[in-house]
């Protein structure tokens, strides 16, 4: 079981595995990182936003979806809100146009993806530097924190 959404360092890592799964899936984390084949802005920006920079649009429609706060999405839900139907909103949501976001590194040029875990992301590492972070951070939660919160059986039988 892969928990998804919402992950982007060692703290969620252990809290998902502490919960039952055996990994994690990240994806706007993956995005802002050196491999990650999108414009430098849109890492960059990423990196800039906080976990308050999304919008949720097509809720109207019952088909949900988070997205990057910009230009576009808060029209979108503005729309939305006035009663718009999906073909008054089709031509600002459709994929080519969002597309050009990576692209061109304008995040006002369409709908992009983005997580609120943005907020939890503060530099584009490699994904071998950014892996391995997690890991090992992981590890020093494990061993240290967590732990440290067992009470051992020497010490029970010492008191
Ligand atoms: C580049 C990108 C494209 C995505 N495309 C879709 C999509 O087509 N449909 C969908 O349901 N979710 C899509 N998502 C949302 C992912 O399902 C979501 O990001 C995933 O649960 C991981 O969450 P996280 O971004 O907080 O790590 C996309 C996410 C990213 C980063």
């Amino acid at each position: 079981m892969i928990a998804s959404g919402g992950f982007a360092d060692a703290r969620g890592l252990v809290a998902a595995l502490a919960l039952g799964a055996d990994g994690i899936n990240m994806g706007t984390r993956f995005m802002a990182t050196k491999e990650s084949p999108i414009h430098q802005l849109i890492k960059e920006k990423i990196v800039a936003n906080d976990e308050r920079e999304t919008e949720l649009i097509f809720r109207t429609m019952r088909n949900t979806s988070r997205v990057a706060k910009n230009e576009i999405s808060t029209k979108v839900v503005a729309m939305e809100k006035e009663g718009a139907k999906f073909e008054d909103i089709r031509e600002l949501v459709a994929g080519a146009r969002g597309k050009m976001v990576y692209v061109s590194g304008n995040s006002d040029e369409g709908i992009w993806s983005a997580g609120q875990v943005q907020g939890l992301i503060q530099d584009i590492p490699s994904c071998a530097e950014l892996v391995s972070r997690i890991v090992r951070e992981a590890e020093a939660i494990i061993r240290s924190r967590l732990e440290g919160m067992i009470v051992h059986p020497n010490a029970q039988a010492a008191e």
